[in-house]
């Protein structure tokens, strides 16, 4: 008997992502189109009892992650009171819970979400110059932000990680800077591939592989960079520098894709079940569970789409694929 969140390539996915807005309080240029985005009415968002519903269902069947998303998930209002219910489910087999967030507007919620269950946070940071976050984000916060993190580091989260989405010409001078910040807190730095999403923009030239990166860091590091064993359903390859409190790593959604060990499936804020991050087949749990359905009718439609699953979407193939929805709508 195939297990509902396994599909046709035996991956098993046990970590859920869960985008639970689609506004934002930044403007970043690649994930919001320019003349902003089609908000989904709010009667047709999900309401946080059917998140837990459906966490619920899912960690019912096997998931032991999730991840909140959004848009911006901490301005959400009942942000806190949602990881709260999500905290419910550990006994269920949840073990772990976290966000990815722009830091933005988490300084007052820090301890409130640690304290409600959060484990670990991603923090997103393109730049540490205020200038051009002004220039990327169409906002101000930088500096904000940085302090953000350096709150976040020293309050007893499982993890912070620092998420920089490397654009040519933008930011690639920053690369080491960014290493730097490992040197002393025990940050989780990750280097991400600039990826095409509706809107964004995205041209070839703007992409920094990877092994460009590195390159540039194996220059100034030499033989104090060191490679990291690769953990199961890594997004990352990681890395670090002999001495250094904290790592750093590469997620290498463009040039090296890590689709056959992909572990996710994601709900979006309009309820919308999309089972690859690239893929456009999506089905709506939303109406499914506005119709009065039941747990089981549930299980069956998330295994059924999950069994649709393709093999692999990322890579250079992105391209062929769109049209998607622009990132803000999906949650990374
Ligand atoms: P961890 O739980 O820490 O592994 O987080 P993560 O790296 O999966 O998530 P995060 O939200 O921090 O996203 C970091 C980058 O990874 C973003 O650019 C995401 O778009 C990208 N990413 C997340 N999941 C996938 C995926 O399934 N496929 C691809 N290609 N990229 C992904
Ligand atoms: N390419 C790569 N990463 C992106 N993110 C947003 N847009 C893109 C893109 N076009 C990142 C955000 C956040 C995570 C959810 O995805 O910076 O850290
Ligand atoms: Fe907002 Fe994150 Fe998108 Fe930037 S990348 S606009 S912070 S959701």
């Amino acid at each position: 008997e195939p297990s509902v969140l396994q599909d046709m390539f035996g991956r098993f996915h046990n970590y859920l992502r869960i985008s639970v807005t689609e506004r934002c309080n930044l403007r970043c240029k690649y994930c919001m189109p320019e003349e902003g985005i089609d908000l989904t009415k709010s009667s047709q968002l999900l309401t946080t009892p059917e998140i837990l519903r459906i966490a619920r269902i899912f960690v019912q069947q096997g998931v032991t992650k999730i991840r909140l998303t959004g848009g911006e998930p901490s301005i959400r209002k009942d942000i806190v009171e949602l990881v709260r219910g999500l905290n419910e489910l550990r006994p269920l087999g949840l073990r772990q819970i976290a966000m990815t967030t722009n830091g933005i507007a988490l300084r007052r919620k820090l301890e409130p979400l640690r304290a409600a269950g959060m484990d670990g946070l991603n923090i997103s940071l393109d730049t540490r110059d205020p200038r051009k976050f002004e220039l990327f984000t169409r906002r101000s916060g930088c500096t904000h932000v940085l302090q953000t993190i350096a709150q976040a580091s020293a309050l007893d989260f499982e993890f912070v990680k620092v998420n920089v989405v490397v654009m040519r010409g933008q930011n690639e001078d920053e690369v080491s800077r960014f290493v730097e910040m490992t040197h002393e807190d025990p940050l989780d730095v990750r280097f991400i591939e600039y990826m095409p999403f509706d809107g964004n923009k995205w041209g070839r030239q703007k992409l920094v592989s990877y092994r460009e990166m590195l390159d540039g860091l194996v220059r100034i590091y030499g033989d104090r960079l060191e490679r990291l064993p690769l953990e199961p359903n890594h997004t990352a390859k990681g890395f670090k520098i002999k001495g250094y409190k904290g790592q750093f790593g590469f997620i290498t959604s463009m040039t090296r894709s890590f689709c056959s060990e992909c572990n996710r499936v994601r709900v979006m804020a309009d309820g919308n079940l999309k089972v690859c991050l690239f893929g456009n087949t999506e089905v709506s749990l939303r109406d499914l569970l506005r119709s009065g359905a039941s747990n089981a009718q549930i299980v069956d439609t998330i295994s059924q789409a999950i069994k649709r699953k393709k093999q692999a979407h990322a890579g250079m193939d992105i391209l062929s694929q769109m049209p998607n929805r622009p990132m803000i709508k999906i949650g990374g």
